[in-house]
């Protein structure tokens, strides 16, 4: 038997290999350095009783139909049968191994990295003699846990990104599919199987994570013999024709500390390996998008007087969205068409960019680059450039651009290029509004080579990942860009539950957060100002309400907020989210701690009225148990009349050791639903 294993962070990868596939034949808690290899997959082996075949198929990292394995096969051919591969040779180097196989004239590659911020990046690729039509190619397959109970996978929707589904494991599948070409509200491609009582601080759990932004396919099946696999491939719908393929990569994470294990391996990759930050050491500014101020009207004058109140706020850049080229005055028109209206601005953006440079903040813009309207001058000369048919339904008044064809990138490139050198801009905000008419991952492969010919060309230019919201969140799209507009709803009470979840996955430097209008433009609620401010300060925040309609008392809080932001942001950003299990269901809380442990933040938001009279003490988690930290309440100006009793942080600072903070928790004071409890710790 072949051996090997690669070690990752606080895990460990084994596998074994004998004539066919190399299966996992571990996968959990680092083992020592001395673990008997060969003992472990020999003990791993499984026992046959009746109703079975004589020999238990392998769950190899590409299950095949070939050597009779009876659950999900990772490789679907449509018409060269199921082919049964031989294990040919493995390259193993510090940190990788590539496995390679063969079956005729198919060349089958599995590749397992060990990444230095702790996961796993795991990738088949697969080469054909002749041209073949694949129909499901997985990347390399992982056994999933026997111990747990359940999954956890996200769900969602425009205005309502981000929740998490707990779904019962069964014998069978559950399958999940994004068809609608990105990765979408609806199905994003993550997945955390927690073990019996992980909880967020405690147990184990592992987590996955598909880096494609395309729309993927997700199988987790128990077999009847009762192993149980999980498979991530592209999504299925044409076949893909040709002599080589690829799945994306799937990032894998094992973690013993609980579902914050699993977000804390999760945020530092994405951070700090999948980001490519322009300038890392730039604190992320404060951004004021006019979205919700004035949509489509543009119009110098108001928006230098929005320029004003925006940077008196605090704003560090300035974001033009949606309206300000073609004839765009409302949706129905123009994408495709990456030239000033003149209408509106008959010098351009010079004026208003001028203004905003005055004022200290630097200047961003939105394209929607993949879409065109049927309305607009490029359609009206490239018809044939658009991807699917002719008689498609249109989504928000638009179709899509085939970015497969190099002409259209072409073209794409130039007109956005233009701009950019044209003008100062220093960040696009780049938008993704309809549905995909067809399936496709060459319309994807076009998307990122768009991308990365812009990046390359503007190397100084950050970019933001919106797709209506939250609808294109992965780590394929966060390879070319720095930010993701996690959802355009701007209510904080939904946005505390959704950055909460996304937590598990996203870290603060790259998820968006803005201070919307005083009555919510998706929701209709009205919120306190200090809990609107402190909600977007958990994250990268920013400003999307007009600031002429702020009172100003609303202007004072949300200007000491974000100094706040400001002076906390070079630790908070380069920290981890820890979410808290707060035993309050009518409290979501989390910790911001700094990656050398120095300082934290509670942030404890009360979602709804409690239902027990006064609040649960709240354990925090993360610390160093014999460290003493100095906590304090920042914000006690925001308790209600009703908040009368003698607590200590009302008044002054406590020191306490981090086991007595973690066992024992802290009190806070009653809160009003809306309120966000902001509690500053340094250590000692
Ligand atoms: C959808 C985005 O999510 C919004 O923030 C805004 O940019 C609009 N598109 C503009 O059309």
């Amino acid at each position: 038997m072949n051996v090997w294993r690669l070690d990752a962070g606080a895990q460990t990868l084994a596998f074994a290999a004998e004539a066919g596939l190399p299966w996992v034949s571990y996968w959990g808690p680092r083992l020592p350095q001395d673990e008997d290899l060969d003992a472990l997959a020999q003990a791993g082996a499984l026992d046959l009783t009746g109703g079975m075949l004589d020999v238990l198929a392998p769950l190899s990292l590409c299950p095949e139909a070939g050597r009779s394995f009876s659950g999900q096969p990772g490789l679907v051919l449509a018409d060269a049968g199921a082919p049964v591969f031989h294990f040919d040779r493995a390259e193993a180097k510090a940190g990788e191994i590539v496995f390679h196989a063969r079956a005729g004239g198919l060349q089958l590659r599995h590749r397992i990295r060990a990444e230095a911020t702790g996961v796993f990046t795991l990738q088949t690729t697969l080469d054909s003699d002749a041209p073949l039509r694949v129909i499901w190619l997985a990347a390399p397959v992982l056994p999933a846990s026997q111990l747990a109970d359940e999954m956890l996978d996200v769900s969602g929707k425009w205005s309502r990104e981000f929740h998490l589904n707990r779904v019962a494991w069964t014998p069978g599948i559950r399958a999940r599919e994004a068809r609608t070409g990105r990765s979408g509200h609806e199905h994003p491609p993550y997945l955390i199987l927690p073990e019996r009582g992980c909880t967020n601080g405690a147990g184990a759990a592992y987590g996955l994570h598909y880096a494609w932004s395309g729309g993927h396919r997700m199988v987790a099946e128990e077999l009847p013999d009762g192993r149980r696999q999980v498979q991530f491939g592209h999504a299925t719908g044409a076949e893909a024709v040709g002599t080589s393929f690829a799945s994306a990569e799937l990032i894998a994470v094992y973690s013993g500390a609980g579902l914050n294990g699993v977000g804390q391996a999760f945020q530092h990759d994405l951070r700090d390996r999948v980001v490519c930050w322009p300038d890392a050491r730039r604190p992320r500014p404060v951004h004021y998008n006019c979205w919700e101020a004035i949509y489509f009207k543009h119009n110098l004058s108001d928006l230098t007087a929005i320029a004003d109140r925006a940077a008196a706020l605090g704003a560090e850049r300035f974001v033009l969205d949606d309206g300000w080229f073609g004839r765009r005055d409302d949706d129905t028109s123009s994408l495709g068409d990456w030239v000033m209206d003149r209408h509106k601005w008959p010098e351009g953006l010079h004026p208003l960019i001028a203004h905003v440079h005055g004022l200290g903040m630097s200047f961003g813009l939105w394209f929607e680059p993949e879409m065109v309207n049927p309305d607009s001058d490029l359609y009206r000369a490239h018809p044939d450039w658009r991807l699917g048919p002719a008689d498609q339904v249109t989504g928000r008044h638009q179709m899509v651009l085939n970015m497969a064809r190099p002409e259209v990138r072409a073209h794409l490139f130039a007109a956005i290029s233009a701009i950019l050198s044209e003008y100062p801009i220093d960040y696009i905000k780049w938008d993704h509004n309809r549905l995909l008419p067809v399936v496709d991952a060459d319309q994807t492969l076009g998307v990122y080579a768009l991308f990365d010919a812009l990046r390359a060309a503007h190397p100084k230019v950050e970019i933001e990942s919106c797709a209506s919201g939250g609808g294109r969140i992965d780590a394929g799209i966060l390879a070319r860009t720095q930010r993701v507009w996690l959802s355009d709803s701007n209510d904080a009470l939904e946005r505390l539950r959704m950055q909460h979840d996304a937590a598990l996955f996203l870290p603060s430097a790259i998820t968006g957060s803005h201070v919307g209008p005083r009555h919510c433009h998706t929701s209709g609620r009205v919120l306190p100002m200090a809990f609107r401010a402190w909600v977007a300060a958990q994250r990268h925040m920013g400003f999307e309400m007009d600031p002429r309609e702020l009172t100003e008392a609303e202007a004072e809080e949300l200007t000491a907020v974000t100094a706040w932001y400001k002076a906390n942001r070079a630790w908070m950003m380069a920290g981890t989210i820890h979410r808290l299990d707060a035993s309050d269901p009518a409290m979501i809380a989390e910790m911001q701690i700094a990656a050398d442990g120095s300082c934290f933040v509670v942030f404890a938001g009360q979602a709804e009225v409690s239902m027990q009279i006064l609040p649960r003490p709240l354990r925090l988690t993360g610390l160093e148990p014999l460290a003493r930290y100095r906590i304090r309440l920042r914000n006690v100006s925001d308790k209600p009349p009703q908040s009368r009793g003698p607590l200590a942080l009302k008044t002054k600072s406590l020191v306490l050791t981090g086991a007595t903070l973690m066992a024992a928790g802290i009190n806070l004071p009653v809160a009003w639903p809306a309120t966000m409890w902001v509690v500053e710790a340094e250590r000692l």
